[in-house]
């Protein structure tokens, strides 16, 4: 793989817990994970990335890192993690892993030094008064510790946030980057990176966040090759660019495009929007479908509100599951055409819904608890993965599993897509394998073809069409390389992408 492969990388996201469990205790660890490297080789990706998988007390699935060179146990050990990465490695299959730097867990060392001794305390945010911040997970972003100080955290209690007016925590992970990077991983994935300094007034997007990413940008650079993504949810495309200048990151998460409506004028606008910005730093746009945070595409595109936004979620809205199924074949190959890097989070290539009816009393996610239940939260696409069989766990590992897999998940395990020419499992598989050929990084030129459709064509001389009207359109000439779904007597019918490829 070249030197700059991550501009035009398929990434695929391993939500640890959920993937494949090893030891059968019901929770995926890293011997399911390299047991199934198989699986993720054929599916045609070229990297993983994988969310936190450090020592934690799971209190926001591992977002709260107890010790940030270490693995949770549960997962497995360190020697796993780097006999995994040289096979992944062997099948040229890269590693990116979750940096966690705005906030810890109250199980690190620094947070329980903090608590027993005040003089260790400027590595946080205590304060003698709170100010009126709130959690974005609800509740008041401040707890009281036994002496009366009280202390910050922008999520869960069991998250405080670092002090980055403190030189100690820059060193702190710069050295945990080199960690890491010497024991082989491709690069990061910066949880919340827009948050980690704080004024009086603010605490998103300080200026002070892009010296922090030029240093890690110098260390990534000593050791070639290695790729840092951010996690920025911006509103402004020109702040949210800023992070991808020439010395700072190489990719952020586009979840303009994440959360945009199934509507031809708004996906033009924000694919338009993303491109233009993109453009002036020379940074690749991402194209990001759905990951761990965020609603399953089929249950969001079979609602007649087809948006994403955290606060709503729109649990329990009706979505017509045959309608969410053919926009999410149809968004899919759209994603994978688009110039840059596409993210293909667990089970979308399974086509698997939001699990929207699990027990209250199991669910796990502190966005759940903290809001009093009026956000359902993220459980509901974290159940962990069908793989074979007809009944729970569907070859996942242990059972019961973590969280309870719906019996419908029958026919929609991997082994029986695998069986099936025209399901899910198979147009990922089809996509990728083209994508990794004719697209990728790059450029693309917008064809005219009505209000309804997108259509494009790409360097490489691949046309993508997608129809979101109601009515069939006629096709520019173009032999058929791919379609989402069946064509009628040649027309490309409503919520149908195609890719047609230059007739030779
Ligand atoms: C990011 C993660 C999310 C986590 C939060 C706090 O948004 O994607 O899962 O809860 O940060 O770390
Ligand atoms: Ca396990």
């Amino acid at each position: 793989m070249s030197q700059t492969w991550w501009r035009g990388a398929a990434i695929y996201q391993v939500y640890l817990r959920s993937f494949a469990d090893g030891n059968g205790d019901g929770i995926g660890d890293l011997a399911g994970l390299r047991s199934r490297l198989p699986y993720l080789k054929d599916l045609g990706i070229d990297a993983i990335w994988l969310n936190p998988w450090y020592p934690s007390p799971m209190a926001d699935g591992g977002y709260d890192v107890a010790d940030y060179r270490g693995i949770e146990p549960v997962f497995g050990t360190l020697a796993e993690a780097e006999k995994f990465i040289e096979e992944a490695h062997e099948l040229d299959i890269k590693v990116i892993i979750d940096v966690v730097p705005n906030h810890s867990s109250t199980e690190n060392t620094w947070f329980q030094e903090a608590l027993t001794d005040r003089g260790a305390r400027d590595r946080f945010w205590f304060r003698d008064e709170p100010n009126d911040w709130q959690s974005i997970f609800g509740g008041p972003a401040w707890t009281q510790v036994a002496d009366g100080q009280w202390y910050l955290h922008l999520f869960a209690p069991e998250q405080p946030d670092f002090n980055w007016d403190n030189p100690e925590v820059h060193r702190e992970f710069e050295d945990v980057l080199r960690f890491w990077f010497e024991r082989g991983v491709d690069g990061f994935r910066i949880d919340s990176a827009a948050l980690l300094f704080k004024s009086e007034t603010s605490y998103e997007d300080l200026d002070e966040v892009h010296a922090v990413y030029r240093r890690w940008r110098e260390i990534a650079d000593e050791y070639g090759e290695r790729v840092l993504i951010g996690e920025v949810w911006l509103p402004d495309q020109e702040r949210f660019t800023r992070y991808l200048r020439p010395d700072e990151l190489h990719t952020a998460f586009n979840f303009d495009f994440l959360s945009c409506p199934w509507e031809p004028a708004e996906l033009r606008r924000v694919i338009d929007l993303t491109l233009t910005t993109h453009a002036p730093v020379g940074a690749p746009p991402t194209w990001v479908l759905s990951n761990h945070d965020v609603t399953r595409p089929v249950t969001r595109y079979g609602r007649s509100d087809t948006t994403f936004a955290h606060g709503g979620r729109l649990h329990g809205v009706p979505s017509d599951p045959e309608l969410g199924h053919r926009r999410a074949r149809a968004a899919a190959l759209l994603a994978m055409a688009l110039p840059g890097s596409v993210y293909v989070y667990q089970g979308e290539e399974l086509g698997l819904p939001e699990v929207e009816d699990l027990p209250d009393d199991q669910r796990q996610d502190p966005m759940y608890h903290r809001s009093g239940g009026t956000n359902r939260g993220r459980d509901g696409c974290r159940v962990p993965l069908p793989w074979a069989g007809d009944e729970p766990p569907f070859g996942f590992g242990g059972t019961p599993t973590w969280l309870p897999q719906p019996e419908s998940w029958r026919k929609v395990t991997a082994e029986a897509q695998a069986a099936d020419l025209g399901s899910m499992l198979n147009l990922y598989r089809t996509g990728l394998a083209h994508r990794h050929d004719l697209l990728g990084d790059g450029t693309l030129t917008w064809l005219t073809m009505g209000p309804d459709v997108l259509a494009f064509t790409r360097e490489s001389g691949l046309t993508c069409v997608s129809n979101l009207g109601a009515a069939p359109v006629r096709l520019p000439a173009g032999r058929i390389l791919l379609a989402s779904g069946p064509l009628e007597d040649g027309a490309l019918p409503s919520d149908t992408t195609v890719w047609l490829t230059s007739l030779e």
